[in-house]
């Protein structure tokens, strides 16, 4: 097993890595003294997974409670369902959530930590590669809004992250693709040495080779881990972890999200963010070839659908949460391994990447 610690004075938490974590008792209780448990896990990893928690915690009193599956549950409904589910049990401000699942269900879960009774302790069990190396580390929590994704929610960190590697074994090909797009992520924002390492290991990872993807997740959790440290509440360096993710929830949001899972759109949209860094004579083109190689490779959309015009790009980017002053703000590659926030672009070469970029399935990848 290996532990990475996320150093955030008295909120700092570890996240432990390993294959067959969920078998180990000892961990699992050792994570939370609470004396109640509150499970919400959803009915695809339920019948799969959630069994071990429950056997680890079965002196403690445990309640479980199943959604349904998909992005549409990250809703004040399933909040509303959770509050009334933890009141009627008379869940009290000393429980722990253990939320087990993927991004959807660990920033549901995590939304109703932070509000239950003004904010109680939680546990990230991520069971998608995407949550393992990305959302459940960082106390990002929130639900959706018919007019924006992610729009409310609060900052509150886990005590602590458990990423079984072994639950991976169950996940789909095509959203085991998508959670590499955030691996590959952080190799171009801030660490060139794993971009390197991921360009020899990319088949490996592809076939869930056990070292290779442990080496993976402990490499993204440890660079997510000192972005977080850095600057918790996104004021400054944590934006870079949106690199293509301007781009990205552009496509998410004018194709209907779950059209194009996330880390499909994400994977497009670094393609684009080094495609506008060439155009800035930031990047070499062999640069943006190993990019889209490294794209490509993990399975992933090198460019977004056709059928998106530049003009519904603008407007639905308008309105990103980095902007400042009503001007977009990009994450872009000043070179390999070295990201930058800025709105220092001029918005011809902007509206040209747009225009360019096209070419990619107008109904969702293969
Ligand atoms: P997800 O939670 O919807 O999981 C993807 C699918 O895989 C679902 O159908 C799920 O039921 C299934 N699944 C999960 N684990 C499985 C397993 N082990 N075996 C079989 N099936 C399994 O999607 P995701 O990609 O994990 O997360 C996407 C969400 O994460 C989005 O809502 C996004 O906004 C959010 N996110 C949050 C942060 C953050 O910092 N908080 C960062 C990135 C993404
Ligand atoms: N996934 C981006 C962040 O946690 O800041």
């Amino acid at each position: 097993m290996n532990t990475v610690q996320v150093g955030l004075g008295e909120r700092s938490y570890p996240i432990h890595i390993g294959a067959g974590l969920l078998d180990d008792r000892r961990l699992l209780t050792e994570s939370t003294a609470a004396s109640q448990i509150v499970l919400i896990t959803n009915d695809v990893i339920a019948p799969l997974h959630a069994g071990k928690l429950e056997d680890a915690f079965h002196e403690r009193e445990y309640h479980s409670l199943v959604l349904p599956d998909g992005e549409d549950q990250k809703c004040f409904e399933s909040l509303e369902r959770i509050m009334a589910f933890m009141l009627e049990r008379r869940i009290e401000r000393g429980a722990c959530i253990v939320a087990l699942g993927g991004g959807v269900i660990g920033d549901l879960a995590g939304f109703a930590a932070a509000c239950y009774q003004r904010g109680i302790d939680f546990v990230q069990v991520p069971t998608t590669l995407l949550a393992q190396v990305d959302s459940s580390v960082g106390g990002k929590t929130a639900i959706n809004h018919p007019l924006g994704k992610n729009m409310i929610g609060a900052f509150h960190q886990p005590i602590a992250v458990i990423a079984d590697t072994a639950v991976l074994e169950t996940l789909p090909e095509r959203e085991f693709s998508a959670g590499l797009a955030e691996v590959i992520k952080y190799g171009l924002i801030r660490d060139s040495l794993f971009l390197d390492w991921l360009e020899t290991h990319l088949a490996d990872l592809v076939a869930r080779d056990g070292e290779a993807l442990n080496h993976a997740i402990r490499r993204s959790c440890e660079n997510k881990a000192e972005v977080v440290a850095a600057d918790e509440r996104e004021g400054g360096v944590r934006a870079l972890l949106n690199l293509g993710h301007t781009f990205g929830h552009a496509i998410e949001t004018a194709r209907g999200y779950g059209d194009w899972l996330h880390g499909e759109a994400v994977g497009a949209g670094m393609c684009m963010a080094a495609a506008m860094s060439r155009r800035l004579g930031w990047l070499e083109a062999v640069d943006l070839e190993r990019v889209e190689a490294l794209v490509a490779a993990a399975g992933l959309p090198i460019r977004p659908p056709s059928d998106i015009t530049v003009e519904r790009y603008l407007e639905i980017m308008s309105r990103d949460k980095k902007n400042v002053g009503g001007q977009i703000r990009l994450v872009l590659l000043e070179a390999l391994g070295r990201a930058v926030v800025t709105r220092d672009f001029p918005s011809e070469t902007l509206r040209e990447t747009l225009s360019s970029a096209a070419g990619g399935p107008t109904s969702g990848p293969p």
